[in-house]
């Protein structure tokens, strides 16, 4: 039989924790959904003493989500376990994941305990996890420059506490395929209780050094039977193992994995542009299996190869992930069910007041063009349905710019009820908007980054526009679209300022 490998996905874990994807309860949520359809293994729903919200989105996923095991991470401590249980255990699947630092610089430095204390300190947690819940996962931090002879230690002695599956991660992303591979093949090799009780090895690998995906499947090839992973690799720093990656290279190389995940590989190309959107999070043109260049032939010589033979120079067809040609699909005589029909196709399940929403911005869009996409109700629905709560509404905004005249706008927002507005100059039109914008706010804004891209082909395309925001060190994202690039920037600004607003009123 084919060995399967499951897969534990941490995007809304591991991945939210990278700076500004943070992610309100409605789109953990969503993306949770999202990942049962992915048929995922486990869902890390998030870190339930990390705070109240994140206790309640963890709770709600549980409560929700049928068929993936839904799990909360708690650090080696009765608190924490006690909170991921209580958020965890309305799930049919409750999955406890607690970890201790096991390398020498973390124990002494951050942790100040001896090796010794570390054992004890995890056997005491695990046992305590088990009694709250029926599967507990330890995982190692930093084991990927931990001493292996302690990793034995350590491992053995949680499983006999009752942990069912034991993670081997490479925290700081520091290790290499072949060093990583050997340390697991060693780790199975000399715990005995791996084998004995069906334990399984789990495996996430950081990107610090491009090698996630490598490392984490040279620990597929080693025994490996987990992999922890992030959609588009989102997640601290350089980010997780990225799931697509690790998905495909198994199903597409089955010749050398002799092996298989159960992930729904078609609902890939979905996910990715969900958590893309949702998260503010762009994903570079030439990212490996969701990029937008992936599938994408500019060069004559492999356009001649493909045309005549798809093989030629493509390993796995587009339709594997989903991606389809951006049909249409909906114009301006579509109705309110025909759009319902076509997120549910498209896995968005709306409430009324919702669907409500993307139906008035529907209306709107395509009123102003023709043929609306997958991708401009990718957008629509990121935009108008999953927004914070807006402090600060765009009423109108009035540009003048040209070769020979300072540019200048004149913004009005609504706040409170009441209508203000302020004319700006600046170096150019979207400089003058946001000055305005700062003005009428009131905020000290630092702009880290502006980028502009169009949804779709054609001159009526929308603009889509992501801003990211940095105060005291967090960072905030928003975006905006419309087929005025000028209204998108101003959204895109108003979105990151209120969601800034909705942490620091
Ligand atoms: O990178 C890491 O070590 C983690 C653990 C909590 C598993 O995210
Ligand atoms: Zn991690």
């Amino acid at each position: 039989m084919t060995r399967k490998i499951l897969i534990f996905d941490t995007t809304l874990r591991d991945g939210e924790q990278c700076p500004g994807a943070s992610l309100n309860p409605e789109e953990k949520l969503e993306i949770a959904r999202t990942l049962a359809k992915l048929k995922v293994d486990v869902i890390e729903a998030g870190f339930a003493i990390a705070s109240p919200g994140d206790f309640e989105g963890v709770k709600t996923i549980a409560q929700q989500i049928k068929g993936p095991a839904i799990c909360s991470l708690a650090r080696c401590n009765k608190k924490d376990i006690q909170a991921a249980s209580d958020a965890v255990k309305f799930s049919d699947r409750p999955y406890i994941h607690t970890f201790i630092a096991t390398s020498p610089i973390h124990m002494e430095k951050k942790l100040r305990m001896t090796p010794d204390q570390v054992v004890e300190t995890a056997v005491e947690s695990v046992k305590f996890a088990r009694s709250l819940c029926p599967y507990v996962e330890f995982s190692a931090e930093d084991a990927g420059r931990s001493d292996p002879a302690f990793l034995y230690k350590i491992i053995a002695a949680v499983i006999e506490a009752g942990a069912r599956t034991v993670n081997i991660p490479d925290t700081v992303g520091y290790t290499t395929p072949w060093i990583f591979g050997e340390l697991i093949e060693k780790i199975i090799k000399n715990v005995p209780q791996i084998k004995e009780k069906g334990v399984i090895i789990s495996v996430h690998c950081h990107n610090d050094l491009g090698l996630a995906t490598a490392n984490s499947l040279a620990a597929v090839m080693a025994g490996a039977g987990q992999v922890e992973c992030t959609v588009n690799g989102i997640g601290e720093r350089a980010g997780n193992a990225s799931l697509e990656e690790v998905v495909m290279a198994i199903k597409t190389r089955k010749d050398i994995f002799k092996c298989e995940t159960g992930i729904d590989t078609r609902e890939i190309y979905k996910a990715s542009r969900q958590v893309s959107n949702l998260t503010g999070l762009l994903v570079q043109p030439n990212k490996a299996v969701v990029g937008a260049n992936a599938f994408a032939h500019e060069a004559g010589i492999h356009q001649a190869g493909v045309l005549r033979a798809r093989e030629t120079y493509e390993i796995m067809s587009p339709q594997d992930i989903g991606l389809t040609e951006s049909r249409l699909v909906l114009g301006k005589h579509s109705g309110r069910h025909a759009l319902a029909d076509k997120l549910k196709d498209m896995g968005y399940q709306l409430s009324e007041e919702n669907l409500e929403k993307a139906f008035t911005r529907f209306k709107e869009l395509a009123d102003k063009k023709k043929d609306l996409s997958d991708r401009d109700l990718e957008i629509i629905v990121a935009e108008e349905v999953y927004i914070v709560p807006e402090t600060y509404m765009l009423e109108s905004i009035d540009i003048k710019s040209g070769t020979h005249i300072q540019p200048s706008a004149t913004v009005e927002l609504v706040y409170k009820g009441e209508k203000i507005s302020h004319t700006a100059i600046g170096a150019g039109p979207v400089d003058a908007v946001f000055k305005a914008i700062d003005a009428l706010t009131k905020k000290k804004i630092n702009l880290v980054d502006f980028t502009i891209q169009a949804i779709t082909g054609g001159t009526d395309a929308q603009g889509e526009v992501t801003v990211r925001i940095k105060q005291a060190d967090h960072i905030f994202v928003g975006h905006g679209a419309s087929t005025d690039i000028l209204i998108a920037s101003a959204k895109a600004y108003l979105a990151a300022i209120n969601r800034l607003l909705t942490v620091r009123p």
